[in-house]
């Protein structure tokens, strides 16, 4: 991970939408958004379980606190008039000089472009504080159309399908994957 260096900030306002990184005090209010949005993300995010509590939530954040100092990863709680209504985050698991976003957004709230303002405000903070980042990379479930939507509409590239591959033990189905140069 050293390629990285720079950090983003810990807040981001962008077009109606603030990003604020993940803390402990969202626990609750994450809950209640992915309870509240179970059967559409249990076809897409297999962390999504029926149970999903504050237990799940709290490694979550965990995970999200200790990877930032170690630039393994940004993650935000996207708000919208102060609540919560989805994620969004930077994942350095790429080659160096590309960091992949990930988004899931509150059903209730979706259909607002949400995602794609979420996604445009962490790009212009990654050009404006992440100098060493040559671009960003979407992958999603080939047949997520609403997903396919955020990368379309942000002008990514279509670079192709990809299968899963032991180097990305995360990944369980074909993807299909954008690129946004930035440099
Ligand atoms: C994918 C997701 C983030 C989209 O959030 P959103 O804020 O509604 O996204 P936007 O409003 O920016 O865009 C939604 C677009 O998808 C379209 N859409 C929504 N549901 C759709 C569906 N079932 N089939 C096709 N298009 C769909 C909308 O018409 C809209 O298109 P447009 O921008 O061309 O008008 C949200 O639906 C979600 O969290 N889904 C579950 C988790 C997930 O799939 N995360 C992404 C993993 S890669």
């Amino acid at each position: 991970m050293t390629w990285l260096e720079s950090r983003p900030p810990e807040r981001i306002a962008g077009d109606g939408v603030v990003l604020q990184r993940a803390h402990a005090d969202h626990i609750d209010g994450l809950v209640e958004a992915v309870q509240e949005s179970l059967p559409e993300l249990q076809r897409w995010m297999p962390w999504a379980i029926d149970d999903y509590g504050p237990a799940e939530a709290r490694e979550w954040q965990q995970g999200c606190d200790d990877q930032w100092p170690a630039g393994g990863g940004f993650a935000y709680v996207i708000l919208e008039d102060d609540r919560i209504v989805g994620t969004v985050g930077l994942i350095n698991r790429l080659e160096p000089g590309w960091l992949e976003i990930g988004y899931w957004v509150r059903t209730p709230s979706t259909g607002k472009r949400l995602a794609r303002r979420a996604t445009a405000a962490l790009i212009e903070a990654t050009r404006t504080h992440l100098p060493e980042v040559e671009g960003v990379a979407i992958h999603h479930a080939v047949g997520n159309d609403a997903s396919r939507s955020v990368p379309i509409g942000l002008d990514f590239v279509y670079v192709g399908e990809s299968e899963p591959t032991p180097d990305r033990p995360f990944q369980q189905v074909t993807e299909a994957v954008w690129r946004l140069p930035l440099l």
